[in-house]
């Protein structure tokens, strides 16, 4: 076992995912290449599902955050395994649809949704808008009063936590892009002209702090929090607020150096929190949402290259180039975020070799990771790079004109493309001449 049960190592000491050579499956569908291990998907869905019924009631719905991992099939999955979801964007929904997922599930998110975004939204019934500002809620209430319709929407609310993570992945903070500020009195008046407008019914908060967080007070923060403004809405407006959505942000263990997480705990921790506020706030239990994206994701997946030149610089670092880089994996690149990388078909050799993982763009910092330790590999050999199933086909390019890699789903012993590999006639397809 390599930092998850479904990764290890065979026979022939090459790496397996869910019990799958990753060798045969480079070989099969060419590098790079995504590959989802799809039961382990479908447990963390179940993970949260339970916990989430268990510590908060019945009604408790943990949603996929699909900014994660987007594509036709993880929606079916989604649905198939009873979450709701995250969308961010058109294309979310679009793909969501397209799936088949049941919009009355769907939660759209965003902080700035167009007014096609909102009139495509509702034209797709789509059960929940977050809305994110007093713009976007007049915006919401218009469209809404001209359609005849009363649309359910939340208020994003930034409860102004610093939960310790990377700058660029804190999101509710006051100063924060997202959401109303409570402290600046902002939250407080965008509640009452939601309570007030036409066309909309204002169901509850959402907060989301930030993401990769593994400590619980950040999330108790946030809930003593939120729970106190609730009070104050009912304290000031007579308004019962039935529906809080903690955002999503548990941390994922992605070397050996990270804490192993243990979910249905975190969430059973957050649920006493959360209850004893209530009491302590005299207020009902909210119906609670959780939004995990990450964590339902990241573990499942890992990526395989092919190793091109090996460069030893005496005296400075050694190099080992890959076929792919920042285009199918951005984030070490914008976060410097650390990652366990692997030869595939010499896993059980010695990690003895320092090195440097390079990408194949034209620019120095199209890197992987730095000094990482790792089998001493050959051109031709097979480069895993684990826990990439979060935030890496969803963010991937096609910087200096790469194609995207596909992307592979195991399961008990089969794999299937759940996305094609694009082809340079993808590239041009749009292409004016
Ligand atoms: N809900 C909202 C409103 C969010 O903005 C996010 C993530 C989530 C839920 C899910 O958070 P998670 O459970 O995945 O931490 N690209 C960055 C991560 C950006 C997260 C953006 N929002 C990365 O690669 O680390």
């Amino acid at each position: 076992m390599i930092l998850y049960d479904h990764i290890d190592t065979n026979e022939k000491g090459h790496l397996t995912i869910g019990g799958m050579d990753t060798v045969e499956l480079a070989k099969k569908h060419g590098t790079p290449l995504y590959v989802l291990d799809e039961n382990v998907i479908r447990r963390q869905c179940r993970i949260y599902r339970d916990a989430a019924t268990r510590y908060f009631g019945e009604g408790a719905l943990p949603l996929y955050a699909s900014k994660a991992l987007c594509f036709t099939a993880i929606y079916k999955i989604a649905a198939e395994e009873g979450m709701g979801i995250d969308c961010v964007s058109g294309g979310e929904l679009y793909t969501a649809k397209r799936a088949g997922f049941p919009a009355e599930r769907i939660y759209f998110h965003g902080n700035n949704k167009t007014d096609k975004d909102i009139s495509d939204a509702m034209d797709m019934g789509v059960g929940t808008f977050v809305v994110d500002n007093t713009d976007e809620l007049s915006a919401v209430s218009a469209e809404a009063v001209r359609r005849g319709i009363t649309q359910r929407i939340l208020l994003r609310i930034t409860p102004g936590i610093d939960p310790h993570t990377h700058r660029a992945i804190i999101t509710g903070n006051v100063d924060s892009k997202f959401g109303n500020a409570i402290v600046t009195g902002q939250a407080m008046d965008i509640v009452k002209k939601a309570i007030a407008a036409e066309g909309v019914s204002l169901a509850g908060l959402h907060c989301h702090i930030g993401s990769q967080i593994f400590d619980i007070e950040p999330f108790a923060d946030a809930a003593k929090i939120m729970t106190e403004f609730i009070s104050q809405i009912k304290a000031e407006c007579g308004y019962i607020i039935r529906e809080l959505n903690l955002g999503g942000g548990l941390g994922v263990r992605y070397t050996e150096y990270d804490r192993e997480v243990d979910y249905a705990s975190a969430i059973r921790d957050i649920a006493a929190v959360v209850t004893s506020l209530c009491e302590k706030n005299g207020i009902q239990m909210p119906r609670v949402i959780l939004e995990p994206g990450r964590s339902l994701v990241a573990a499942s997946g890992i990526t395989l290259y092919t190793v091109g030149g090996v460069k030893e610089i005496p005296g400075f670092k050694n190099y080992i180039s890959v076929d792919g880089g920042m285009p199918d994996n951005p984030r070490y690149a914008l976060y410097q975020s650390q990652y366990t990388a692997l030869i595939a078909n010499r896993a059980t050799e010695p990690r003895d070799f320092r090195a440097t993982l390079a990408g194949r763009c034209c620019e120095s910092g199209d890197l992987l990771g730095e000094d990482m330790d790792i089998q001493r590999p050959c051109r031709g050999d097979t480069l895993a790079v684990l826990v990439t199933g979060a935030y890496n086909y969803s963010m991937a390019s096609n910087y200096n004109r790469l194609p995207r890699p596909a992307v592979v789903m195991v399961r008990d012993g089969e794999d299937r493309v759940a996305v094609k590999r694009e082809t340079y006639e993808d590239l041009v397809r749009n292409d004016v001449i």
